[in-house]
């Protein structure tokens, strides 16, 4: 099992050149039908899993959603935390597929969008501070039935992922990606995040955004 660590103070790292939609990558069925009820219980007791509002600082202003995460002592409140060992060979296949070697894990996340929600377009890619390690790749995985709720498109660059439950979507953290708002239902998806070596130059740490969360900004004019 790959280790997992939270993820460490951080600045925002350099987006991509260009954008190559082979990274971009749907696989259907990556979660069966009871462990995603199963998380999605142990999201809404609020008791285990800290669920919480997060209004993320990005252009619109106005992005937000429910979020938690899914912490290993998840069984001690009675929920079976499986998804971590479930998800371990995807992460190795993808690593593979990506030619990097993944250091560790962050928690996996589960976000809640409801009626009015959205997150507008961001990135996720980081590096510490000490420049030694790098967000690499996020998954998002669909924990709704697209019949659940209207509205709540994820886009990752130009690429509308499927709504169908259990599809999963690897992308690297630093390609822009959105949910636009959601008219009314609930949307629930899973969250998880890889790093890795981080070899790539220095990065200029005097911008004001760089002590910023990474996924909490957006640079200016970035859309
Ligand atoms: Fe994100």
């Amino acid at each position: 099992m790959y280790p997992i660590k939270r993820k460490p103070k951080a600045i925002l790292s350099p987006t991509p050149e260009h954008i190559d939609y082979n990274t971009i990558i749907e696989i259907p069925n990556m979660i069966s039908r009871e462990m995603g009820e199963n998380l999605k219980k142990y999201a809404v007791d609020e008791i285990a899993s800290g669920l919480h509002r997060r209004t993320p600082n990005t252009k619109d202003g106005v992005s937000g959603f429910y979020t938690c995460h899914v912490h290993e002592t998840m069984n001690v409140h009675g929920y079976d935390n499986g998804i971590y060992e479930l998800l371990q060979d995807a992460w190795t296949l993808n690593a593979q597929q990506n030619n990097y070697e993944i250091l560790y894990l962050e928690p996996y996340e589960i976000k809640m969008y409801k009626e009015g929600d959205c997150f507008d377009v961001h990135h996720d890619g980081c590096l510490n501070f000490e420049e030694t390690e790098e967000r690499k790749m996020n998954l998002i995985i669909q924990l709704a039935d697209s019949d659940d709720y209207v509205g709540g498109d994820l886009y990752v660059e130009d690429h509308h992922v499927s709504r169908t439950f259990g599809t999963g979507v690897f992308f690297p953290s630093n390609y822009m990606h959105r949910v636009t708002r959601l008219e009314s239902g609930i949307r629930s998806c899973l969250i998880g995040r890889s790093w890795k070596t981080y070899t790539g130059p220095v990065v200029e740490k005097s911008r004001p955004w760089d002590l910023l969360r990474g996924e909490d900004y957006l640079k200016p004019g970035e859309r």
